[in-house]
């Protein structure tokens, strides 16, 4: 037997599943999807969203786990055991997370500052005003930044004083266990929420709007488009997250399973999240005597001026207001973790250093840049901007190549279907292969186009061209040349903690091996 270090692991299936879970609950769950399916046809969203799920998201959640845990490395690493050239799409993947991580931690912080607003409604009765200007000072100018704001800055800090803290005390004692507490806490706000939310005034108001199907829209491929971009961003696919927390998997684990677990629960929480903020929608749009149309809106708008403006007016207000913005503080606090870990992983992999130094150093880069970047007065124009681009052109992007490069250019999804068979509850059959080959590729093609084509028609939300350029296009392009440049770099150094893991690797006599040399 080697002396050499093992790679961390889960301490049970329960503790992975909570992880995953917690990585895929977020942002994209609570102010995403009910102001995606309002838009793209109530009701009749649910079909292209499940179709999405069951073609698209299901499959490529099993492939990144089954990736991950063969091959026992973050994505670089992981990659490159396939086919030395694909290691580029880890690293890529890597610089993706870096930029995804530093604004994700900005939009914690200014929820948990409006924990503490909600006490006393610090907004008084104009939530846009006192965002804009007092909270965010925002510059008139996009792109523009003239000084730097200490009220964001500190709980920015916080956030990721506490993000470094768990990640320092690594999978088990620190991932596994934050993930444990805090994913039963959320549910336990959320259904509270819910159960408020349903009591209210003009809720079936909100839930009509929201779940009426519009029948007509299922012909319009671009909701197709926004099903499928729902997915990938809800699930956490494409970011290489989840290849990162399958590599600390037993050998023996159910894969199939516990992906299906991970995504069911994912969805059900998007419902939930929907029911919610409809019905609050609803009670709002009474109150005020016009449709939900008028007062339905998505993201920062959603959170962070409907709700305040509900909060005032409702019974309860406070109560409410601290139990939703600490509900998002914590569904994206365990997605900010699994993002961060992606980096610590790769660098680990890649150089040896311990867990210590790794997250010194990646977390230390992290917190200047988000705070540089992002406690400023144009903080918030450059996180919707890098927000959308990252999304479109770098996740769903690196997910497309990733798809191409081992369904076609490798031929690697018979083998890696015959690894996650080995160990899985439910086979895979045919249809995988068939949705992660031929469906999913066309699918995010037609995606790209269309989106492509949707940029180059307008400017993204009016924009200034300059500030797109080097806010969206600059940031997607740097995140690609980025892992291009660290591959060149990875390649010009000894491996570090991946020769190590490969020599467990090979001592290590379970199921599943018999099952690599088939491949
Ligand atoms: N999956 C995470 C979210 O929904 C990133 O916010």
């Amino acid at each position: 037997m080697t002396e050499q270090p093992q790679r961390e692991q889960w301490g049970s299936r329960l503790g992975f599943l909570m992880a995953a879970i917690g990585s895929a609950i977020g942002l994209g769950n609570i102010w995403r999807f009910p102001a995606v399916t309002y838009e793209h046809g109530g009701g009749a969203f649910l079909i292209p969203y499940l179709a999405a799920l069951l073609t698209a998201g299901i499959p490529l959640l099993i492939l990144e786990y089954t990736i991950g845990r063969k091959y026992r490395s973050s994505p670089p690493g992981a990659l490159r055991k396939l086919a030395r050239p694909a290691e580029a799409i880890g690293w890529w993947q890597v610089a993706i997370c870096f930029v995804v991580a530093t604004y994700y931690a900005a939009i914690l912080a200014w929820a948990l500052r409006y924990v503490g607003f909600s006490f006393d409604q610090a907004w008084g009765d104009d939530p846009e005003g006192f965002l804009n200007q007092e909270f965010l000072q925002l510059n008139e100018t996009p792109g523009e930044i003239s000084t730097f704001v200490p009220g964001v800055a500190w709980p920015l800090l916080l956030i990721w004083v506490l993000t470094l803290g768990v990640l320092l005390l690594g999978i088990r004692r620190g991932i596994e266990r934050a993930n444990i507490v805090t994913i039963p806490l959320l549910v336990g706000f959320f259904l509270v929420l819910v159960a408020r939310a349903l009591t209210l005034d003009g809720a079936a108001l909100g839930l009509d709007a929201l779940f009426t199907p519009d029948w007509g829209a299922l012909a319009d491929g671009s909701v197709w488009v926004a099903a499928y971009g729902q997915i990938f961003f809800s699930l956490s696919v494409g970011f290489g997250i989840m290849i990162t927390y399958a590599s600390y998997l037993h050998r023996k684990s159910d894969l199939s399973g516990s992906a299906m677990v991970a995504a069911f629960a994912n969805s059900s929480f998007e419902i939930l999240a929907g029911v919610a903020v409809f019905a609050t929608l609803g009670f709002m749009a009474q109150a005020a005597g016009v449709g939900v149309a008028d007062v339905s809106s998505s993201g920062v708008g959603l959170a962070f001026v409907a709700f305040p403006q509900i909060i005032s007016e409702m019974p309860m207000g406070a109560f409410f207001g601290v139990l939703f913005f600490l509900s998002l503080a914590i569904a994206g606090f365990t997605s900010l973790i699994s993002i961060v870990q992606v980096i610590i992983a790769a660098v680990q992999d890649r150089t040896g250093l311990g867990r210590t130094g790794a997250v010194l150093g990646v977390g230390g880069a992290v917190t200047v840049v988000s705070l540089l970047l992002f406690a400023n007065d144009s903080g918030l124009y450059l996180l919707d901007v890098a927000d959308h681009f990252i999304n479109q052109y770098g996740i769903a992007l690196a997910g497309l190549v990733l798809l191409i490069t081992v369904s076609w250019g490798l031929r690697k999804l018979p083998a890696l279907q015959r690894n996650a068979d080995a160990t899985s509850s439910i086979g895979l059959g045919v249809w995988w292969r068939i949705c992660l080959g031929v469906l999913t590729p066309v699918v995010l093609t037609w995606m790209m186009v269309d989106s492509l084509r949707h940029e180059l028609d307008e400017n993204y939300e009016g924009y200034s061209t300059t500030f797109l350029l080097w806010g969206g296009w600059g940031v997607a392009g740097g995140a690609l040349l980025a892992g291009l440049l660290l591959t060149l770099l990875s390649r010009r150094r000894p491996a570090g903690r991946e020769t190590t893991v490969d020599s467990a690797h090979s001592v290590d006599h379970s199921v599943d091996h018999s099952v690599e040399r088939n491949d």
